[in-house]
């Protein structure tokens, strides 16, 4: 027998060489093999509403099993357009202006491969949902990272300021905010939008939480999407799904909504990325965007009962927690237990409590930050938040 000959080539191209896996996903593998309760990937754990289901199993029977139009099936397009004008009060064309993906995961990376030229920069606040580095990386864009500074998360005005620069092609706005749970106020968003109107600047905004809010008194909590603002419907693109709102993160549908050029560059992307997203789950998607606000007001209340089962639980057990406005996770810090960094930390918790949380580094560029912060989700059933609660209530702190 031969030994195969060491390759003279190298088979990963520079760029796969540049990004890890996902840190989230890996904790969803290591939370299965300690069999510990999955507090790490944000999806739910209980069943999706019966009646979304329901028309994606008819749309099967009803033979909708082949390609949809690849920018997306008309009757969901016009469900996207009539809910955006319900929810934000934006007219949108759904022949020019919705692009239909493989959730907003491929509605992002598209929009920066269709928009975004090699050196280019891309400002991305930090601590960032982990996709957006290799995105960057992906669309040969260079990130420019600007601090969220904790309790609140906010930005320093001079900083954001001085990232941009002729160079700046678009800046990332996730809103409302995985993982921190901030919820950008309209004047922070005003300020945003005038940088971008000033350096003419595309804003790509991740809306996927958009209507898990958790408003309080006191404070002006609500969803605001950036192409709202004056000067910016024609330079955002709105991305978006079906993952978190209806609670199908496995559909892998989502959309993008941009002015018709950046569409028609979106859609080339798209077409060739993926062709197009399931055609009979988009059919129940036309039926799930159409929902009367009812539905959305009972999601809210559900997620906000989840978060504040989970919030005391993490408090007793001596975390301190930053309180989320929005999204379903909750940023922790962990000084009080002792551990070297997040990632020590994160495998005593799987292994040893029984819990799996995602390491706070993953969230930033740099290694170094976040080593003492962790997220959690509370996209889960009561079952599964008391579980985690019992379990979290054997920590110990150190100090
Ligand atoms: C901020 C953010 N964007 C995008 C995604 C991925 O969403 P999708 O399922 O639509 O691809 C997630 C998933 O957790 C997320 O938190």
């Amino acid at each position: 027998m031969t030994t195969p000959q060491a390759s003279k080539h190298r088979h990963i191209s520079r760029k796969a060489s540049l990004f890890t896996e996902s840190v989230i996903r890996e904790m969803t593998r290591e939370a299965m093999k300690y069999g510990a309760v999955n507090l790490s990937q944000g999806f739910p754990d209980f069943a999706a509403p019966a009646d979304i289901k329901r028309k994606a199993m008819d749309a099967i029977a009803d033979d909708l099993n082949q390609y949809a139009i690849t920018w997306g099936s008309k009757d969901f397009r016009d469900a996207i357009a009539r809910k955006t004008l319900w929810y934000l009060g934006l007219e949108i064309d759904p022949e020019t202006e919705i692009t239909v993906t493989c959730g907003s995961t491929e509605g992002m990376i598209a929009a920066m491969m269709a928009t975004v030229d090699p050196g280019d920069e891309v400002i991305v606040f930090e601590p960032f949902y982990e996709n957006y580095a290799p995105d960057a990386i992906l669309s040969d864009a260079r990130p420019r990272y600007v601090p969220l500074y904790a309790p609140d998360w906010s930005f320093d005005r001079d900083e954001l300021r001085s990232a941009f620069s002729e160079k700046t092609r678009a800046i990332i706005v996730c809103n409302p905010n995985n993982p921190t749970g901030k919820v950008f106020s309209l004047d922070e968003m005003e300020f945003i939008a005038g940088l971008c109107c000033e350096f003419d600047v595309l804003c790509f905004t991740d809306e996927i939480y958009e209507h898990i809010l958790y408003p309080r008194e006191g404070a002006d909590i609500r969803h605001i999407s950036m192409a709202q603002l004056e000067g910016m419907r024609e330079r955002t693109v709105v991305v978006n799904s079906m993952s978190k709102t209806y609670s199908v993160t496995g559909w892998r549908v989502g959309y993008c909504i941009a002015p018709p050029e950046v569409t028609s560059g979106i859609r080339k992307v798209h077409d060739f990325l993926t062709v197009g997203a399931a055609a009979p789950l988009q059919a129940a998607g036309a039926y799930a965007l159409s929902l009367p606000a009812e539905y959305y007001d009972s999601l809210q209340a559900e997620y906000r009962e989840r978060r504040d089962k989970l919030l005391p639980a993490l408090e007793a057990a001596g975390f301190k927690t930053f309180r989320p406005d929005g999204a379903y996770y909750i940023m922790t810090d962990i000084a009080a237990f002792g551990f070297a960094d997040d990632v020590e930390f994160t495998r005593h918790l799987i292994r040893e409590i029984g819990v799996a949380c995602v390491p706070g580094s993953s969230f930033y560029s740099m290694s170094g930050k976040g080593q003492q912060q962790v997220r959690f989700c509370f996209c889960k059933s009561d079952e599964t938040l008391n579980r985690a609660a019992e379990r979290l209530a054997k920590l110990r702190t150190r100090i």
